[in-house]
């Protein structure tokens, strides 16, 4: 049963990236003006990863009820900013990776400052694909998707997690600022992918959201656990990005805090408590809770 799930999640992941491709090439063919800067963009977002943000948008969306054409703005937003964040991530001021998605990193591939630049481009190309979006919702239901997910990115969420991961390096944190740091650089972003979903339909009631944030809230810290656990034992081939890099750069980790046994046990128990969180939600939720599974038993 659970290996059918697998198969079928996996196809949902890879009809995920058709779709994410294919909308995002739409975009990045408006740009005609600098051939060189669009290139690496292209390079840094499409083709690669996994699209795990992507694909909770529209299980998100499913849940409640939303049509799919609703949800692909939001899902190309989120992945945006996702390849956006990790093209800095990867840089030498950060934790100075050279391999991403299989591929060199941007700033290996092109140099520094394009990686500087195409970050800050498909910034702003995310906040241009919500305002600009052709969907059926209103104007104010627009609004507040780019209000969640420019949250979800800066200070308060992803930008700031992402600063305090690096002042954390070569310290001992607490095992309570660490869930703070996983909450902020990788939750944030993978609960606006849920709740981006969630507004694709406007009928969606306050119920709904609180289950679906506090679902979001488990599998965010769940995601950032299980790459924790990938870091220390996985492999660079099939992570496609440096196993050991988070060793090298004496990051604070569930791993390095608690040892494999016991983050797995975290991951584990972080996932079951959001499949149980959705007990409310019909079936209409199941890719949900195949998502939330996947999340700690994947492998890359
Ligand atoms: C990696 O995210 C960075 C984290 C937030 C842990 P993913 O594991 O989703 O990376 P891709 O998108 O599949 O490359
Ligand atoms: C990164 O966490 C989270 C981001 C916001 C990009 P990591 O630094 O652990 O991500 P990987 O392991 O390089 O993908
Ligand atoms: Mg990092
Ligand atoms: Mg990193
Ligand atoms: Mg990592």
């Amino acid at each position: 049963m659970e290996t059918q799930n697998f198969i079928a999640l996996d196809n949902l992941l890879c009809q995920t990236q058709k779709r994410v491709d294919r909308y995002l090439n739409g975009l990045f063919s408006k740009s005609i003006s600098n051939q060189q800067l669009v290139k690496a963009m292209h390079y840094a977002s499409i083709d690669g990863g996994k699209r795990i943000r992507p694909l909770l948008v529209y299980a998100s969306a499913k849940a409640v009820g939303a049509s799919i054409e609703d949800a692909d703005a939001p899902a190309c937003a989120v992945e945006l900013i996702h390849s956006y964040s990790l093209v800095h991530d990867d840089l030498p001021a950060m934790d100075d990776d050279a391999l991403r998605r299989g591929k060199p990193s941007v700033h290996k591939a092109f140099s520094e400052a394009t990686a500087i630049l195409v970050g800050d481009a498909l910034q702003s190309l995310a906040f241009q694909c919500l305002s600009q979006q052709k969907s059926s919702l209103t104007a104010e239901t627009k609004l507040t998707m780019i209000e969640i997910l420019s949250e979800a990115t800066g200070v308060e969420g992803m930008t700031g997690g992402q600063a305090m991961d690096l002042r954390a390096e070569s310290h001992n944190v607490k095992l309570k600022s660490l869930e703070n740091i996983h909450r902020l650089k990788t939750g944030a972003l993978i609960k606006a992918s849920i709740r981006l979903g969630a507004l694709c339909n406007p009928k969606t009631t306050d119920k709904q959201f609180t289950i679906l944030e506090n679902f979001a809230d488990n599998i965010g810290l769940a995601f950032q656990v299980q790459d924790d656990i990938l870091d220390e034992i996985g492999d660079t081939i099939t992570l496609g990005k440096p196993q050991g890099s988070d060793r090298a750069q004496s990051k604070a980790t569930y791993v390095s805090l608690l040892g494999i046994d016991e983050a797995r046990k975290k991951a584990n128990n972080l996932s079951k408590d959001a499949i149980d969180s959705l007990a409310e939600l019909s079936l209409s939720a199941n890719v949900l809770r195949e998502l939330a599974s996947f999340v700690v038993t994947r492998i890359r």
